[in-house]
């Protein structure tokens, strides 16, 4: 089985509560049980990490950089971490970016992002979707 970590950044803790009509209504963790559950059938074990800190995301993509693929959501740090871009460009585990929603369509300062050019692709607009397909990518 293919390890895959998904790592979530700031705010995405809140997910349900927060901006819902942007976001949707579930939790983070109901999109990763249901997340878990769809990765059985793509032969996929999962490892979920989430923080609101900048630095913490940094070492859990190092921590994850010999796993066999990464899933991003850097949250607002997409935008303008460059920590996050130089962790993601020094693991050799290939990393996909996501957002649940398209973040090209939004404020101008979302249409920006400094870990995408770094990343093997981008997923974004799907709400809970966005996981999913980055997922089928590494099946
Ligand atoms: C987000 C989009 C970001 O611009 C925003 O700061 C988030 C969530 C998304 O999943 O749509 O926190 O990454």
């Amino acid at each position: 089985m293919k390890k895959i970590v998904i790592i979530n950044g700031p705010n995405l803790n809140i997910l349900g509560e927060r901006e819902p009509g942007v976001y949707g209504e579930e939790t983070l963790e109901g999109i990763n049980e249901w997340l878990a559950q769809e990765a059985c059938a793509l032969g996929l074990e999962l490892r979920f990490f989430q923080s609101n800190v900048e630095g913490e995301i940094v070492t859990a993509v190092q921590d994850a950089g010999d796993s066999d693929g990464i899933v991003l959501n850097a949250g607002a740090y997409t935008h303008y971490s460059i920590a996050i871009r130089d962790a993601v460009a020094a693991v050799s585990a290939p990393v996909v970016e996501v957002h649940l929603s398209n973040v090209y369509a939004r404020e101008d300062f979302r249409n920006v992002s400094v870990t995408g050019a770094v990343c093997k692709g981008t997923i974004a607009g799907f709400g809970r979707d966005s996981y999913l397909l980055a997922l089928r990518s590494f099946s």
